[in-house]
């Protein structure tokens, strides 16, 4: 049976265009897949932990303390989601020329030596494979051409996170310049649906 991990890291809520877009590609991925199941983390809503010196062990160390065992079964957890997933979908905003600070702190306790992806004479190795994935990027202005382009890190960014960890087939879509008045951010939305269509 399919399996589809659908996370969400905008901090707007309601008000967020990434969410929107991410339910919708959800759906259709539900419609070409109708027993899939879905499992859902919401980084903006219920934000993990961030990696500090007393946990960080967790993820990068051998766990010793109460705290230190608590963030390496918050990485277990969150990497058993990955790994059973066939198809994962992200919504990422850009928020500050990057990604939401809520899933940067997930790749900090997903991206673990040994376990999502190995060191070894030939260089870095992705562990993780086989799976699909569809990147929701929401931005406030145009960056995929013009002037802004060189200020654009949340795309190289998220494809250099995804492939180090062995995701290569990975789809972005963008929904750009939402910042630029009612009728461009109802164009986005209308563009960025239309691909997901095409894609999902
Ligand atoms: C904290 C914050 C930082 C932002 N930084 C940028 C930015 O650097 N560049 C940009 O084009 N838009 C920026 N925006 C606008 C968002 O990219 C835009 O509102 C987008 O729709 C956010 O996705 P969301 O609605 O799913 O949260 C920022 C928004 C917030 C809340």
């Amino acid at each position: 049976m399919e399996r589809i991990l659908v996370i969400h890291s905008s901090v707007l809520g309601d008000a967020s265009v990434s969410n929107v877009l991410v339910e919708d590609a959800v759906r259709r991925l539900l419609e070409a897949n109708p027993g899939a199941t879905v499992v859902h983390r919401d980084l903006g809503a219920a934000p993990i932990p961030h990696l500090i010196t007393a946990n960080v062990a967790g993820v990068r160390g051998e766990p010793i303390t109460e705290v230190e065992l608590t963030a390496r079964a918050l990485s277990d957890e969150l990497i058993a989601e990955l790994q059973a997933a066939d198809s994962v979908v992200i919504g990422a905003p850009m928020y500050n020329f990057s990604i939401p600070t809520g899933l940067r702190a997930w790749f900090d306790y997903v991206l673990r030596p040994g376990v999502t992806f190995s060191y070894s004479e030939a260089g870095p190795r992705g562990l993780l494979t086989g799976k699909r994935v569809i990147v929701i990027e929401s931005r406030g202005g145009l960056y995929s051409e013009g002037p802004a382009k060189a200020m654009d890190f949340q795309e190289p960014y998220l494809r250099t996170l995804l492939g180090f960890i062995g995701l290569t087939d990975v789809t972005f879509i963008r929904a750009e310049k939402i910042g630029f008045g009612p009728d461009a951010r109802e164009a986005a939305l209308a563009t960025a649906k239309q691909a997901i269509a095409e894609t999902a």
